[in-house]
């Protein structure tokens, strides 16, 4: 059996096609600003997609509006149908956006083949806004104007910016901040170079993230085709958020295979209602860490535990919130 470049293996009477698994930096991008590229369809943000539990109809919005992007805006006229290229995705901290976005990006790679080569990029806002006094403006346009101008040279494009509210802040609130001007001159960067992109690049889709559009500039938003709200899991998406986080904890802790089927796990999975799904996870983690035991082995984990994981969670939650309000 010989292996061809494509990633395929050809068997003699039938050609099995392979998803290219190759992982972080398989992008070959190495600029400043630049947190990954990799080639797509990847198997991770595949897999980071399926893992987020959203509605269906909201996937298929994400999906369809990004497949829209590669499919029609070369055909259109930008003055009459402004298709920019842009989708932003905001939402309280831990509800999946940034997994949503990497996912997103593998789909559509893996539901538009004939382009070609997919690539993928995830800008590092914090390092182009960290930049030193008067350097962010220029850092912006090096990355978007040189680094993602090049890459979408080569094919297909997807990049994702996310946290974007570093990067394309609000001009309008700038004022009393401590470095105003830079700040202001970097989003203005930013608007520019996504309009020159836009133009130049109609293979090109930015997929930016959130979790605070207040703080995002309004000329941003304007230019995005999609908006969506990423909210709190309602209370079966928290069912089936628990649920998974355990069936992962019974992969590796067969022991703890029933403990889904106990009915303290639906007084659990009520206890998760107004959490976010980072936080739903991580409470089976908490569960584990209740008591030495379980800490050793967690083989010996019960739905109790996980209760009353859920209950302190909820507790610290609330605590949290009462403190920010
Ligand atoms: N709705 C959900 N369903 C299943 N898992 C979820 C959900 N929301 C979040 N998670 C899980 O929580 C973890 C964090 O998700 P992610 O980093 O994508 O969130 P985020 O919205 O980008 O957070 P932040 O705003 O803090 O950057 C991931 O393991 C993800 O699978
Ligand atoms: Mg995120």
């Amino acid at each position: 059996m010989k292996r061809d470049l494509s990633g395929g293996e050809d068997n003699g009477d039938k050609r099995v096609v392979f998803l290219p698994s190759r992982g972080a930096g398989s992008g070959d991008v190495d600029a400043a600003g630049v947190l990954d590229s990799r080639l797509l369809p990847d198997r991770d943000f595949l897999a980071q997609w399926d893992a987020v539990i959203v509605e269906t109809a909201q996937k298929d919005r994400l999906l369809s509006q990004a497949i829209l992007n590669f499919t029609l805006r070369e055909k259109v006229n930008r003055a009459n149908l402004p298709l920019h290229g842009l989708i932003v995705m905001h939402g309280p901290p831990g509800t999946g956006k940034t997994s949503l976005a990497r996912g997103l990006a593998a789909r559509t790679a893996e539901a538009i083949g004939k382009l070609g080569q997919f690539r993928f990029i995830e800008v590092e806002p914090h390092a182009l806004a960290g930049a030193a006094l008067g350097k962010s403006q220029r850092a912006v346009r090096d990355l978007l104007g040189q680094t993602v101008a090049e890459q979408a040279e080569r094919g297909p494009l997807i990049v994702l910016l996310d946290e974007v509210e570093t990067l394309a802040g609000d001009r309008a609130r700038m004022s009393m901040d401590a470095n105003p001007i830079d700040v202001h001159r970097a989003t203005d960067a930013v608007l520019a170079q996504l309009d020159q992109l836009a133009a130049k690049y109609p293979h090109l889709l930015f997929i930016a993230t959130s979790n605070f559009t207040r703080a995002v500039d309004g000329a941003f938003l304007s230019r995005a085709d999609l908006i969506e709200n990423i909210g709190l899991p309602g209370p079966e998406a928290c069912r089936s958020i628990l649920r998974s986080a355990l069936d992962e904890l019974a992969r590796a802790c067969p022991g703890t295979a029933s403990i889904s089927q106990d009915a303290e796990f639906e007084r659990a999975a009520k206890h998760c209602v107004g959490l976010d799904g980072r936080r739903i996870r991580k409470l089976v983690i908490s569960a584990c860490a209740l008591r030495k035991q379980t800490a050793i082995d967690p083989n010996g984990l019960t739905a109790t535990d996980v209760l009353e994981a859920a209950i302190q969670a909820q507790e610290e939650s609330k605590s949290i919130r009462e403190e920010q309000s």
